[in-house]
């Protein structure tokens, strides 16, 4: 099958192309480099093709138009809840209007279907856990509200244009190519400090709760949805939920060293908990998280420490 992987250079999109070309398809990343996001010409490898343009370049639909994909993987964004705050507009030009670019130029070019990464952060602080398919959909960030609006313009191209999609509302993601010198990602930053022997800082009290879902278990997600679940939104998590504190422990045994701990007030906007239950994704796609967090972690550790 030929797949355009948008955003594929960045840390999750680049899992998703490797585990497409060990499925035997044939790849093309579309990715500008955005200098705030965790793209990487290195991330990707030599067998796909890479074009270095934005989503919301013209030139999109021509790339479409040569390539001729059956599928589109769309992860390119802008994926920082900080940056949509400070700056809206811009979180919609790209999240918004540049997915509606790759929408048009994927019609236009008889493109069957488009797999769309979600987020956890369209449900904004839901009133009970776990989060399930059915919860209410009130993000608190226009991120949050950026990818809520997103997958109603799928159910509209689906509808209307015979456009096929689904949309994967994935958790927190971890592993390997996580920029650890990013906002987000505790797991990587922690990583980076443990590693560089200095000290962490933990927010709040650190029993503050996240569902982290490893790359590798979400690069096969991707796989799943090529030909299932269909006009499908699901959410993508362990069902396991994980404190700061226990990653800070976790990574204590993992790394034999006692980092520093410092402490800062809670973050504006920062929810308690966060946990997902994937049961639609495993009924309707097959999938569910084969990889333990301390596997995950330890795979991660010796990904950065390699480097
Ligand atoms: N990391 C997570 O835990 C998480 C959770 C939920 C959803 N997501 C979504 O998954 C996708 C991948 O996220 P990631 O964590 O791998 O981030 P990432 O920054 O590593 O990857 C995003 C990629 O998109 C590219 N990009 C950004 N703006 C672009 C533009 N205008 N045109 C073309 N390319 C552009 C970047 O260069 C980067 O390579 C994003 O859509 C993000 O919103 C991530």
């Amino acid at each position: 099958m030929r797949i355009i992987v948008t955003g594929g250079a960045g840390f999750i999109g680049s899992h998703i192309v490797d585990t497409y070309l060990a499925a035997g398809h044939e790849v093309l990343v579309l990715d500008s480099l955005w200098e705030h996001g965790g793209g990487r010409r290195a991330n990707v490898p030599e067998r796909a093709s890479f074009v270095h343009m934005d989503v919301r370049d013209d030139g999109v639909g021509r790339i479409f138009a040569e390539f001729k994909p059956e599928v589109v993987s769309h992860h390119a964004a802008q994926h920082s809840v900080a940056i949509s705050s400070r700056d809206p507009i811009y979180d919609a030009q790209v999240n918004v209007v540049g997915m509606l670019n790759v929408l048009e130029s994927a019609v236009k070019n008889g493109c069957r279907k488009v797999i769309f990464a979600s987020s956890g952060a369209t449900f904004g602080n839901p009133e009970t856990l776990p989060i399930t398919d059915d919860t209410p959909q009130r993000p608190t960030s226009p991120y949050g509200i950026t990818k809520m609006v997103t997958e109603h313009y799928l159910r509209f191209y689906q509808a209307e244009k015979g456009l096929d999609f689904t949309a994967l509302r994935y958790g927190n993601v971890y592993g390997p190519r996580q920029d650890p010198n990013g906002e987000a990602g505790v797991i990587s930053i922690f990583i980076g400090k443990f590693l560089q022997r200095e000290g962490v800082r933990i927010d709040w009290d650190g029993e503050q709760t996240r569902d982290y879902v490893y790359a590798g278990d979400v690069a096969r997600v991707n796989v799943a949805a090529l030909d299932r679940g269909s006009g499908g939104c699901y959410v993508i998590g362990t069902g396991v939920k994980t404190s700061v504190n226990a990653i800070y422990r976790a990574l204590v045994e993992i790394s034999g060293f006692e980092a520093p701990v410092t402490h800062a007030p809670r973050r504006p906007g920062d929810a308690r908990d966060a946990q997902f239950d994937a049961s639609r994704a495993r009924k309707e796609l097959g999938w569910s998280a084969s990889t333990t967090l301390i596997d995950g972690m330890r795979a991660t550790y010796e990904y950065f420490k390699a480097l």
